[in-house]
């Protein structure tokens, strides 16, 4: 019997992208483990992500992380035994437009989380972070011990959360592992990022507008190695500690312009370069070693240029889940909101 078969995992955030691929990764390797989806459904969140995963084990909570009535009332009906949390605000140029939603989310929601770890003697919390808290490096690599030095009121807001996690391990024993992953791409990826709004607008013919000269750096890891790299830490990780889970694949951000505009089969002219929005925010190169996650066992599998391709042909053939998301006004209202002075009318 595994150490998962008779738990009971609270997955926050597993309506959004990222969250939903650990999902269904867990449904798959333990299928006698019981799930509760907790999330609050923000316009990053949808029920169609993960209607097909609903089960009597895989059961869905609609609530904020930051709610702690709604966090242990979630925990007690369903005798959680482990809490691994997706649930952010986590896109860069919305934190630009609204800083502050992202701290009642990002920093105090980890907080309840942790209380509630306390409370509840949960045996595992992992806290699903990312690599941009380092800031960016122009040459060599961050490992865990370097120095925390986010740049953008994101990357702020989930270096506040890391350091909620630190503090609760050491002042209160909480068990508690912080895990810090570099890019995602992959299918489910709502159309805001990179990869995902780039794709949906190029398969329906728009421009995309690429910020600056498109010289930027990230270090891109497909979403199954990333929740692969995740599980070893709720497995194998050591409480009180960070673990980096990177691809060691740098791209730049025109590097990845081209195999887009390749595979949906457009050219240059629906490339727009446009002043940068992030302006002193905008990180240049993010790179790190995942040393540490390696040494439990993990290693990414995924090739980056056929996986790039392979969810561009996903977003060909799943019209049915982006149309319904690009149609609503929360998604409209932010692509005119943040772009309108960049693209005009061809929004
Ligand atoms: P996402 O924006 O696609 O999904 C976030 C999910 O959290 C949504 O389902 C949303 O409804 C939910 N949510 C938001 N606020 C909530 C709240 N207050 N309470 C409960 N649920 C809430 O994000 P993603 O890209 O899947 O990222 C998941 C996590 O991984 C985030 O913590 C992010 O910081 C981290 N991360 C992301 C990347 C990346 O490249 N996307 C890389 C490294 C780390
Ligand atoms: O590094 C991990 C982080 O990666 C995660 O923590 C974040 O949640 C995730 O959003 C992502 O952050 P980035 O800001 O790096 O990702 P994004 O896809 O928004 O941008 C990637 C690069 O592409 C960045 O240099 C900005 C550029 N870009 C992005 C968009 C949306 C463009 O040139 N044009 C665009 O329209």
């Amino acid at each position: 019997m595994h150490e998962l078969d008779n738990a009971v995992v609270m997955v926050c955030g597993g309506a959004g992208f990222i969250g939903s691929h650990f999902v269904r990764l867990l449904a798959e390797k333990y299928p006698r483990s019981k799930v509760v989806i907790f999330d609050a459904l923000t316009y990053a969140g949808n029920l169609s992500t993960i209607q097909d995963l609903l089960s009597e084990r895989v059961t869905f909570v609609q609530g904020k992380i930051q709610d702690p009535a709604t966090v242990n009332g979630a925990i007690e009906a369903n005798h959680v035994t482990h809490i691994v949390n997706f649930a952010a605000e986590s896109h860069n140029d919305r934190s630009i437009l609204d800083p502050g939603s992202f701290i009642h989310t990002d920093v105090f929601g980890v907080f309840v989380l942790c209380e509630a770890t306390n409370k509840y003697k949960i045996a595992k919390y992992v806290q699903v972070s990312t690599d941009e808290v380092y800031g960016s490096i122009d040459q060599g690599r961050f490992n865990e011990d370097s120095p925390i030095m986010p740049n953008t009121p994101y990357s702020a807001s989930k270096a506040g959360g890391d350091l909620q996690a630190r503090a609760h391990h050491i002042t209160f024993g909480t068990p508690v592992c912080v895990t810090r992953g570099g890019n995602n791409y992959g299918p489910y990826q709502y159309p805001e990022k990179l990869i995902s709004f780039f794709a949906v607008r190029l398969l329906q013919g728009k421009k995309v507008p690429l910020y600056g000269d498109g010289t930027q750096v990230r270090e891109w890891i497909h979403v199954a190695d990333h929740c692969r790299g995740i599980l070893t830490v709720l497995l194998s990780g050591v409480p009180g500690t960070v673990y980096n889970i990177g691809d060691e694949n740098e791209r730049q951000n025109k590097q990845i312009v081209r195999i887009l505009l390749e595979e949906t089969g457009q050219n240059d002219e629906l490339v727009k370069r446009i002043e940068d929005p992030r302006k002193g925010a905008h990180d240049k190169r993010y790179s790190m070693t995942s040393d540490r996650t390696r040494a439990l066992g993990w290693k990414p599998q995924e090739d980056f240029e056929t996986q790039v391709r392979n969810t561009v042909k996903w977003y060909r053939d799943n019209e049915w889940w982006w149309q319904p998301i690009i149609a609503l006004p929360v998604y409209q209202d932010f692509v005119k909101a943040f772009y309108g002075r960049y693209l005009g009318e061809d929004l």
